[in-house]
């Protein structure tokens, strides 16, 4: 079993200098659309206490590129020294970022386009090799995810945000009603999980090491609204069984009966979406659960969540060859084909969509449409090294945190693939979150 991505092409400077280009550019193309589509007094209002202004996000976007690529990369000293402490998101938590004296709208912008500019001549004159920060463009591999992440996080903002719409985009191709298995059986055996080859994985996916995992059956799609509204309609948020006790109280606790943004209309369920009410479609995957709701509904339909190591296997393993592609449907960077990523619509896909994002075994969406909860706890791999600060993921390690796996809508492919790890409490439901559930299989196939 080896580790894909020793294709001379991925690791090739120039053809990475051009990726990272491509990368920054798109990026901040999205940061453009996200913070001028609503007017200035709306960038500085807190939507909610969960989320920063979105002002907040679009100067630290700039703060961390000067941190990394001039600073780090360049040894260029401060623009604005006195800036920094604002934008440490250790510093501040999200709820009191709107009383911080932050940079104003128009200083935001300016700031961000200052440090853009200087950072491609830093992209142009800088060899994409020699150190670790600079070795097939990392750091500025790492800039351009940063900044992805952040437009996702901006993107819950505006769906938490009240007010007429402000963001629109077409719907996914209507999908013809799924007809295959409902699951499918990853047999078991080792598999190669995480990388040490992929030049822009972040450190929580390295190393490549071996995985020994048991056979498991895993569904072929996301779980559905439709799916859900009968766990709903079985009374499973009244029934304790189904419930872990931090769940439990949890749900009492705040009084939770549906997805978030969900509202009961007569018999009819209804959510909101991006300002829309709009009656919630069946055969689109589920969003907007807690992991303890994830849970829940796995233990009332007598399954589980899969762990991130059958995740994985189910994305990566290929049992033809006994390799672990980077994506499901092969080594290819995703294309509007494989998968429903980049926000280029602001909804998943039906279920059962995108055939040619497919696994080998036939799972499908595992990359894009929604996150998907697994029963893991965020961990590091066996060799994992905290590159290049610690605060990207290594203090988020323990039992705070379950992983999410696979990628949203709302994500742009430069922060997607098979061994990218999300994180988050398993309380938190404004991600653009579901998930599908898995059963053991060593009882029918031993
Ligand atoms: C990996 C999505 C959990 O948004 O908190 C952004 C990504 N890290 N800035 C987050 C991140 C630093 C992170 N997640
Ligand atoms: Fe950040």
């Amino acid at each position: 079993m080896t580790d894909p991505g020793t294709d001379t092409a991925l690791l090739d400077p120039e053809v990475l200098r051009k990726r990272a280009l491509a990368a920054l550019l798109t990026a901040r193309e999205r940061t453009a659309l996200l913070t001028s589509c609503v007017e200035d007094p709306e960038l500085t209002a807190q939507h909610s206490p969960l989320m920063s202004p979105l002002v907040w996000d679009l100067a630290h976007i700039g703060n961390q590129e000067e941190l990394w690529l001039l600073r780090a990369v360049a040894g260029r000293a401060a623009l604005r020294p006195e800036i920094d402490g604002l934008y440490d998101a250790f510093e501040h938590p999200r709820a009191e970022r709107p009383s911080l004296p932050l940079l104003p709208p128009a200083e935001a912008r300016r700031y961000a386009a200052e440090v853009r500019g200087r950072a491609l001549d830093v992209l142009e004159g800088t060899a994409l090799r020699g150190t670790p920060l600079t070795e097939a463009g990392f750091a500025f591999g790492m800039v351009a995810q940063h900044e992805q992440q952040h437009d996702e996080t901006m993107l819950i903002t505006h769906q938490l945000r009240r007010g007429p719409t402000a963001l629109t985009a077409p719907d996914p191709m209507p999908a013809r009603a799924f007809t295959g298995p409902a699951e499918v059986l990853v047999p078991g055996g080792p598999f190669t999980m995480g990388t040490s080859t992929e030049p822009w994985a972040l450190d929580n996916e390295r190393p490549a090491h071996t995985r020994l995992v048991p056979p498991f059956h895993i569904d072929t799609t996301p779980v559905t609204n439709g799916a859900y509204q009968a766990f709903i309609a079985d009374g499973g948020y009244t029934d304790e069984r189904w419930w872990a006790p931090e769940g439990w109280s949890h749900i009492r606790a705040h009084s939770i009966g549906a997805p978030l943004f969900w509202r009961r209309d007569g018999g009819t369920w209804l959510r909101r979406r991006f300002g829309v009410t709009e009656v919630v479609p069946p055969n689109e995957p589920v969003l907007h659960v807690s992991w303890y709701e994830a849970d829940a509904y796995a233990r009332w339909a007598g399954r589980r969540l899969p762990s991130e190591a059958e995740w994985e296997k189910a994305a990566r393993h290929d049992p033809e060859t006994g390799r672990s592609t980077r994506y499901p449907w092969g080594d290819a960077d995703p294309t509007p084909e494989h998968a429903n990523l980049g926000q280029r619509h602001l909804r998943p896909a039906p279920a059962g969509s995108y055939p040619e994002g497919q696994s080998p075994l036939g799972v499908r969406q595992l990359i894009g449409d929604v996150w998907e909860w697994t029963s893991s706890d965020l961990l590091p791999y066996p060799g994992f090294r905290a590159f290049p600060y610690r605060e990207y993921s290594e203090v988020f390690f323990g039992s705070e945190h379950k992983v999410l796996r696979g990628g949203s809508f709302a994500v742009d492919p430069v922060a997607c693939r098979g061994t990218f790890r999300n994180w988050d409490h398993p309380v938190r439901r404004q991600i653009f979150a579901g998930f599908r559930t898995a059963r053991d299989a060593a009882a029918d196939s031993a």
